[in-house]
């Protein structure tokens, strides 16, 4: 049997960086899905090469560029075993601040992608009786004070617990992976204590994606421990 095959949005950073490394490490193939191809490529050649791992630009609010995504997955390595929908970034707080313009592109990438990139890998998860997983947030759990980065992950949280009820019977295990305050390029400032390392987050998802078929992890909240809410 050849290694399964595992999937990423957001790839080119962060959480979704981490991860395509640690599940290179556990043996899986990757396809690494995001906008900066640089970054993907130099990514994928580190893991391995062509034969290991594939750089695709997607922009996760294009739908031809989700289909694209999966059909290179396919005709790359004849399946997808894992979904990881991860590309995300935030905005300000504050319902004055930021800017419409960026606020329409969050919304759509961290909501309407996250539901492309499900809609254009269901079908290949149901041949393999694979796993999806979502990166919400600890912000997708409580409120933040004028956070619509917030609010989007709510949306975030629903949407795995939609998908897995939809998915129910399909043999695909779904799980929402859901951060407190990671270090990466996701804050201008990146924290440099009191918080998570994206390896911490990766950790997590293989260790989700490595249970029995049998068992279904739902939801992993992962807080650095200093993080109070
Ligand atoms: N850091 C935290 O504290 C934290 C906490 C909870 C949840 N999260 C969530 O974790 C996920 C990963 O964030 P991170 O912390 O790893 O930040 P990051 O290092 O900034 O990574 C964000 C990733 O999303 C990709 N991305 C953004 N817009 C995209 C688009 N339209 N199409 C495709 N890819 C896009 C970026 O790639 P390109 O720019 O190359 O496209 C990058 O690979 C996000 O969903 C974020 O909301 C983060």
């Amino acid at each position: 049997m050849s290694d399964p095959v595992f999937l990423i949005t957001g790839a080119s950073s962060g959480i979704g960086a981490e991860t395509a490394r640690q599940a290179a490490e556990a043996g899986y193939r990757l396809v690494l899905g995001a906008r900066s191809v640089d970054r993907l490529e130099a990514l994928a050649s580190e893991l391995g090469g062509a034969e290991r791992a594939i750089a695709v630009r997607c922009d996760v609010i294009e739908w031809d560029d989700q289909q694209k995504l999966a059909v290179a997955a396919l005709e790359a390595f004849g399946g997808i075993d894992v979904v990881f929908a991860n590309a995300g970034f935030g905005a300000p707080r504050g319902f004055l601040e930021s800017d419409p313009d960026h606020w329409r592109s969050m919304v759509l990438t961290n909501v309407y992608g996250c539901a492309l990139t499900i809609r254009a890998c269901i079908p290949a998860l149901k041949e393999s009786r694979g796993h999806l997983l979502l990166t919400g947030s600890v912000a997708g759990r409580r409120a933040l004070p004028g956070s619509l980065y917030s609010c989007t992950k709510w949306a975030v949280t629903a949407m795995g617990e939609a998908a897995r009820l939809e998915l129910n019977g399909t043999g695909i295990r779904v799980t929402l992976i859901e951060p407190g305050m990671v270090a990466t390029p996701f804050f201008d400032n990146v924290p440099t204590s009191g918080a998570l390392q994206a390896e911490d987050v990766a950790r997590a998802v293989l260790w989700a994606v490595g249970q029995p078929p049998h068992v279904g992890v739902n939801e992993l909240l992962v807080r650095p421990t200093e993080q109070q809410t």
